[in-house]
This record gives C-alpha cells, sequence and structure tokens, in this order.
C-alpha cells in the first residue's frame, strides 16, 4: 500500500503528537508508531516539566543550571531559547487539558517540584504521573483533529531519501540530500508499506533498551538514531548516556524508576548499614547533578559489594508520601516494600540519550525535509549531561519550532509531486526458523553495553565491546539480507547499530566529562574536547 501524506510523523510521544497536533492546522498528518498509540517513555514520566513559573525563579537561573549540568557542552543559544519558551509551552498544555498538580494552600498557583541540579523549585507535574496525564491529552487532541491519522503497530524501517531514489533512476538532479517518507512494517498483516511525505519528522524517543538495566519502555531501542544515521543524517554526542541513579532494586519490578523528586522531597541515599553517603562526594549531597549520583552509587556499590543502596523518604508522614507519590507508593507496596516506613533499594539504570541526530535550532537534519524532535535529537540543550525534566520541556519547544519552520517550507511544496517511490524489494528473503539468533545476539549487546560501556569506561573495556559488537554487526548483516524482516530483527538491527555508534563516540573523545567517565583519562580537557563528537556515515 502506498499513502501520501504531507507530514509524516513517526512516534507518538510528546514530541511527535506536539507536533502533530499544530501541524495540522497547514496539512494532512500521518503519524506511525510502532506498538500502541500510548507506549513510550513521555506515559512513564514522572517528576515533570522544568519551567520558570515562579516569581521567586528567573530564566538566568534556570539556564544557569542547565549550563553547569551540560559540564560546557551545552549551546547557549539553545538553553536561553528552551528556557525561555518553557512557559507559554507550559500554558498551552493547560488550556489543551493537562491538569497539572496544584498548590494545597493556594490551588491557584502550580506546585513546583524540585529534583537534582535545579537551584529552585521549578518542576511542574501532575502528582508521581506526570507524562502518564500530559500523553493522555495530546492523544485526545490528536484523535479529534480530522487532518490527523494515527496508525498504531507500524514500524518505520528506513527513510526514502534522494541516494535510493537516484539508484533506482527515479531523480536525476536536486541540490540536497532530500527525504521523501519512509518504509514501514505493518507489524498485524506483516506487509511493508510506503509512506510518501512533503516532509518527515522522527520523533522516535531514546535508546535505553541498548543496556541490560534500563528505565525504559521496550519501544526505546534507538530506532530514530539508528534508521537516520543510515540515512546520511550527522549524529552526535552518542557517548552521553544518563543513567537514573534510582531504579527499583526487585527482580520482578521491571525498570521500575524512582522519581528524582523523592529526593528533591526529602528522600536521602543510604548504604546498607543506613549511613547517608552523598556528602562524601558532592555539596549538593543528595541533590547533586545526576552523573554524580550516579557515579557515587557505582562507587558505593563497588566498594561495599552490595547489589543495591537504599532511599529513605520514612521521614515525611505517610500522608504527605501517598499524595505527593500515590504511584511509586503503590507499586512498591506491590514488592512488599511500604515506602512510608521502609528504605527503597534502588540501583542506577540507563535512562536518557543525550546525543542523537544533530539539529538545528528548529529540529531541521542536515537532510532536506527531515526534522529529529524529542529524545532523538541532538540540540546543544543537553551537553554532557541533561538536567533533569528539562526532556519534556525540550520536546514540546522544539516541536513548536519544527512545525513553524517545516509548515514555511511546505507552503513552498504545494501543487509538487512527489517522486514515484520503488516498492519495498524483499529480494529473495525467506521466513527465518532460527528466531533464537535474534534473540541471542539482542541479550549479548545488552550485556556487554552494560558490562563495557557503562557508568565507568575505560579503553579496554571499550575496545572489548567494539570487538563484540562487529561480529554482530556481520551476523546481522547476513540474517537480515536472507530472511524477511520481522520487528524483532529490525529492533536488533537498530540496537547494534546505536551500541557501535556509543562506542565510537565514547572511543573518540579523550577525556572525562559529565555522563561520559573513563579511567584512562579521568579528567576533564576544555583545550582538546570542549565540542561535540560527530558521526557521519
Ligand atoms: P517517546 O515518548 O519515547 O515516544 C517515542 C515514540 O516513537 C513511541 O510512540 C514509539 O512507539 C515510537 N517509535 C519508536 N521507534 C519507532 C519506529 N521505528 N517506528 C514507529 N514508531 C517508533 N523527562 C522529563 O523531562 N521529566 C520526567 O519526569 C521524566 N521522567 C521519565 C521517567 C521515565 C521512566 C523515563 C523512561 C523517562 C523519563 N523522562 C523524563 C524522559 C522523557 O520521558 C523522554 O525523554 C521523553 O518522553 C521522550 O519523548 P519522545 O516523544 O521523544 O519519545
Ligand atoms: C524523574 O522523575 O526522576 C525523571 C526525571 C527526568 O528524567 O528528567
Amino acid at each position: 500500500m502506498d499513502m501520501q501524506t504531507d507530514y509524516l510523523v513517526i512516534g507518538s510521544g510528546i514530541a511527535g503528537l506536539s507536533f502533530a497536533i499544530e501541524a495540522a492546522k497547514s496539512g494532512t498528518v500521518a503519524i506511525v508508531t510502532k506498538k500502541e498509540k500510548m507506549e513510550g517513555s513521555t506515559n512513564y514520566a514522572q517528576g515533570g516539566i522544568a519551567s520558570v513559573l515562579d516569581p521567586d525563579d528567573s530564566f538566568d537561573l534556570h539556564i544557569s543550571d542547565t549550563l553547569e549540568s551540560g559540564d560546557g557542552l551545552c549551546s547557549e543559544e539553545i538553553v536561553k531559547m528552551v528556557v525561555r519558551d518553557g512557559p507559554a509551552r507550559i500554558h498551552e498544555l493547560i488550556s489543551m487539558g493537562v491538569r497539572f498538580s496544584r498548590r494545597a494552600d493556594d490551588k491557584k498557583h502550580l506546585d513546583l517540584g524540585r529534583e537534582g541540579g535545579h537551584s529552585k523549585r521549578r518542576i511542574v507535574h501532575t502528582k508521581d504521573l506526570t507524562g502518564h496525564e500530559v500523553e493522555t491529552i495530546l492523544l485526545d487532541r490528536a484523535e479529534e483533529n480530522e487532518n490527523i491519522q494515527i496508525f498504531e503497530n507500524h514500524m518505520a524501517i528506513d527513510l526514502i531519501t534522494k541516494s535510493k531514489l537516484i539508484k533506482r533512476g527515479i531523480i536525476t538532479s536536486e541540490a540536497s540530500q532530500t527525504c521523501w517518507g519512509a518504509y514501514v512494517l505493518d507489524d498485524e498483516t506483516e506487509q511493508i508499506k510506503t509512506f510518501l511525505a512533503r516532509i518527515t519528522v522522527l520523533a522516535t524517543g531514546g535508546a535505553g533498551k541498548v543496556y541490560l538495566y534500563t528505565s525504559n519502555p521496550d519501544i526505546a531501542t534507538g530506532d530514530g538514531v539508528a534508521v537516520g544515521y543510515r540515512a546520511g543524517v550527522k549524529v552526535a554526542n552518542m557517548e552521553f548516556v544518563q543513567f537514573h541513579p534510582t531504579c527499583l532494586y526487585h527482580p520482578l519490578a521491571k525498570n521500575f524508576l524512582i522519581s528524582e523528586a523523592v529526593r528533591g522531597e526529602g528522600g536521602v541515599l543510604i548504604d546498607s548499614k543506613g549511613n547517608r553517603f552523598m556528602e562524601k562526594y558532592h555539596p549538593l549531597k543528595d541533590l547533586a547533578f545526576r552523573d554524580i549520583v550516579a557515579r557515587s552509587i557505582d562507587m558505593e556499590l563497588k566498594k561495599s559489594g552490595d547489589e543495591c543502596v537504599y532511599l529513605d523518604i520514612s521521614q515525611r508522614s505517610p500522608d504527605f508520601i501517598k499524595d505527593r507519590f500515590p504511584h511509586i507508593y503503590q507499586t512498591c507496596l506491590r514488592f512488599q516494600i511500604d515506602i512510608s516506613k521502609d528504605p527503597i533499594p534502588v540501583v542506577p539504570a540507563a535512562h536518557y540519550i543525550c546525543g542523537g541526530l544533530l539539529t538545528n535550532e528548529n529540529g531541521l537534519t542536515n537532510l532536506d525535509n527531515l526534522y529529529a524532535i524529542g529524545e532523538v535529537a541532538c540540540t546543544g540543550l543537553h551537553g554532557a549531561n541533561r538536567l533533569a525534566s528539562n526532556s519534556l520541556l525540550e520536546a514540546l519547544v522544539l516541536a513548536r519550532r519544527a512545525t513553524i519552520s517545516s509548515s514555511r517550507q511546505l507552503e513552498a511544496k504545494r501543487g509538487k509531486s512527489f517522486p514515484e517511490a520503488p516498492k519495498w524489494d524483499p529480494g529473495c528473503a525467506t521466513d527465518s526458523e532460527e528466531e533464537v539468533v535474534v534473540s541471542h545476539n539482542w541479550d549479548e549487546i545488552r550485556r556487554f553495553m552494560w558490562n563495557y560501556v557503562g557508568i565507568v569506561r575505560t579503553n579496554k573495556r571499550l575496545d572489548r565491546a567494539r570487538r563484540r559488537v562487529d561480529i554482530i554487526q556481520e551476523e546481522i548483516k547476513e540474517y537480515y539480507w536472507n530472511f524477511i524482516v520481522t520487528k524483532d530483527l529490525l529492533e536488533l538491527r537498530n540496537i547494534a547499530l546505536v551500541a557501535e555508534i556509543i562506542i565510537s563516540c565514547a572511543s573518540l573523545r579523550k577525556e572525562s566529562r559529565g555522563l561520559h567517565y573513563n579511567l584512562d583519562y579521568p579528567e576533564k580537557d576544555d583545550e582538546h574536547w570542549r565540542r561535540d563528537t560527530v558521526l557521519w556515515d
């Protein structure tokens, strides 16, 4: 089946939906999303959205907190722009129907939370279910819009680019590299469809599943980075993988996050003997920047040989805890942990990828007509370490800027016909009888990425990881061309490529900065390395 649309949006999280709702004012929008439409990191976001909404706060403070967290690698222009556009985007969400928590003593005011690295209370939230509230309202607005069609269980495989069309003799001359949409696997019918679009937007989220332990949902396999990179998009700063310090440590609790807001409301980290340890590592103690807290926990665990540390909020009243963190309270209770009395066992886990597809201030990549917004993008906001709750903010601001920019591009293209894209060519691929190869490789990648390319790296560990990923990449290539593609195989191909990119970026950066810590170069080297690591296929 061929589909033609003005805008093709790949992903239905905060970035994709925010873009789609605004873009639908100027054209038709098709959203493809690889599982159910709610499924993505946005739906699980807990802490909230950072923005300057209190008279006691200022843009300058939010800007300097973000720059400090980014450890010398943020783009100051982008930081200023995102911070200043923030309040307008929050008020827009409220006008769409998002119910952020209000102060108990004065319902006219938003209740602002605090998280690591923020010098002020500035996190708007809906208790500890912020992402679910925002995702639900954005989906409602998208679904009632006649110009928007949502295709669930549709997974983008690769972009349709000018070079692909030239290879098939369809376009003979055009000034720059252009994107014309994507090939998409319909996971229900197993058909591969061609979605032709004048503007394509990658809003595919993060890549936490490249690691064995992660806070991310299953969709986070780095597809956007892989798809973009294969098409010639520049990728930057992928060595900066953020490990969230506090994921619940329990054999049955798959990836459950304990929000940083718990520490913002007085929760403290303790070891198995009940001693606080963060004061040894940073003056901000439990509310230090995330890279520092995760690394400190890692060091404590290596020293003690324990399997986890603990987060204790039991000094706050049970009523406060149940009202402020109902989701965390109930979830922990299901695992027999009453957080109003018991310390919560926690460990760090891969949480957010600060790098991604390199874009300009409007979300535009180096491919004509191709935008990247949300976690998949690298705009320059986060630098070497993202400040807590700046991600949802970035997605909102960049989605708006991308709509303004792309709707102008669209205007100039109106009336022009689409190229005739070739149908997907399966070659002589057959059904595979060896699905075990996929699951085995998938497991191996996630393990060696955790062991060798995790919170603390060395040159030797990076080399080991590189050798393993090279072998797996070879195997995948062979498998990919011989067998009919499935969602699992496509995801494996993507996590393998993203793992390779992370290893390459980490090997290039010969210093320690922000989230990238290499024991062979333990110091920051501003003279040589105050710059992005950019890869380009
Ligand atoms: P997502 O919301 O992840 O959406 C990605 C979409 O792309 C999904 O619909 C997915 O199915 C789709 N997709 C992916 N690949 C394909 C493909 N090949 N084809 C088709 N569709 C595809 N940030 C904050 O700022 N504040 C917080 O409080 C916060 N809490 C968090 C808590 C958790 C547990 C997690 C995991 C993250 C949290 N973050 C938080 C980070 C933040 O939630 C994410 O960075 C943000 O939601 C990303 O939004 P997105 O729209 O870019 O991607
Ligand atoms: C959290 O609630 O701790 C997550 C916040 C974030 O990732 O920004």
